[in-house]
C-alpha cells in the first residue's frame, strides 16, 4: 500500500520553522497531533495539520506501558521512519526517550540518529538544566522544541501525572525556564499541564512558538494525542477531547480538532486547569 502523501484539502507545502514563528506573528493557531504511524500520518497531512509528533507517549498508547520510562530509541526511530514515509509536509518533531539525552553529548548523538530517521526537530523534556544541550543542538543545526511543565518522563519525580506551576514560587521558576530555554536557542516551548493563566503569560513572554496540552486557550498551538482524539483512551485526560464521537469517522475528527483549535473553540473551560 502507498500511503499517498498528495495534499487534498490539506498542506501544499513543507511546514518548517520559520511558518510556524510567522504563525505566531500573525496571531494564527497552528495545530499539533502526537501520532505514531504512516496511515495516520498520511491523515494529518491532508487534514492541513502542521506539525505531528512522534511521542514517547507511544510507549502508553501503542505498546501498553503505564509511562514513557520504557521507551527506547528503536522503538522511537522504527515509528519515526513509519511518520515520515506517511508525510511529507507537516513538521515532524520526535521525542528523546528517557535519560537518551542526559548529557549534552549524548543528546547529540542520539539527536542525530532521530534526525537521520526522519525527523526534523526534537523534543526534550526539562527546565533550565537543558540549556546546554539546546546550545549544543541548536548551534549544530537540530531544532529543539524544549517541554516543560508536566514532564511525563518526570513521573515518579512528581508523584504522579499532577499539573505543574501551581504555587507563586514553582510558576516563576517556569515562566523563568521558558525564556532562558528560548535563550538557549530553543526553536519552541512546549507546555503540558499548567494553568492557563501562566500558560497564556509564558507564551506573550516568548518570541518563539508554544504549543499547549492541559495549559489554556492562549498558547500558540495545541497538541492531542491521536488516541485522545479517536476516543482510544480509557480514562481520557481532562484536557482532551474525543471528536470521533462527533463526527464518526477518521479524517472529520482531525478536521474538526484543526478548526476548533484554529477557531478558539478547543480547548473550551472544561479542557482547561485554572
Ligand atoms: O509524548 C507525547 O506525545 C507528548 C505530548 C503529549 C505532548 O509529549
Amino acid at each position: 500500500m502507498v500511503y499517498s502523501s498528495q495534499p487534498e484539502t490539506g498542506l501544499t507545502k513543507k511546514v518548517t520553522i520559520q511558518t510556524l514563528k510567522k504563525l505566531k506573528h500573525q496571531r494564527e493557531k497552528f495545530v499539533t497531533v502526537a501520532l505514531y504511524d504512516a496511515p495516520m500520518a498520511a491523515m494529518a497531512e491532508r487534514c492541513g495539520i502542521e506539525v505531528v509528533l512522534v511521542g514517547d507517549s507511544l510507549g502508553m498508547t501503542v505498546l501498553g506501558y503505564d509511562s514513557t520510562i520504557p521507551v527506547t530509541m528503536e522503538q522511537m526511530i522504527y515509528h519515526i521512519e513509519a511518520v515520515a514515509r506517511g508525510n511529507r509536509q507537516s513538521l515532524i518533531v520526535s521525542d528523546l526517550p528517557f535519560m537518551t539525552y542526559a548529557t549534552p553529548e549524548q543528546a547529540m548523538v542520539n539527536a542525530t540518529r532521530v534526525m537521520q530517521a526522519g525527523a526534523h526537530m526534537v523534543k526534550i523534556e526539562g527546565g533550565r538544566w537543558l540549556a546546554p544541550t539546546v546550545t549544543m543542538l541548536s548551534e549544530r543545526g537540530i531544532p529543539v522544541c524544549a517541554h516543560i511543565g508536566l514532564t511525563p518522563q518526570s513521573v515518579y519525580k512528581f508523584g504522579g501525572f499532577r499539573v505543574q506551576g501551581r504555587t507563586p514560587e514553582s510558576a516563576a521558576i517556569l515562566r523563568e525556564d521558558a525564556l532562558i530555554l528560548e535563550g538557549a536557542g530553543a526553536d519552541i516551548v512546549l507546555l503540558e499541564g499548567v494553568p492557563a493563566e501562566l500558560a497564556s503569560q509564558i507564551t506573550a513572554s516568548l518570541h518563539i512558538p508554544t504549543i499547549g496540552i492541559g495549559a489554556g486557550k492562549d498558547t500558540d498551538a495545541q497538541v492531542l494525542v491521536i488516541n485522545d482524539i479517536l476516543g482510544l483512551t480509557e480514562r481520557p485526560p481532562k484536557f482532551s477531547k474525543n471528536f470521533l464521537k462527533e463526527t464518526g469517522e477518521i479524517k472529520g475528527a482531525l478536521q474538526r480538532y484543526a478548526e476548533e483549535v484554529k477557531t478558539g473553540v478547543f480547548p473550551a473551560d472544561e479542557h482547561i486547569f485554572t
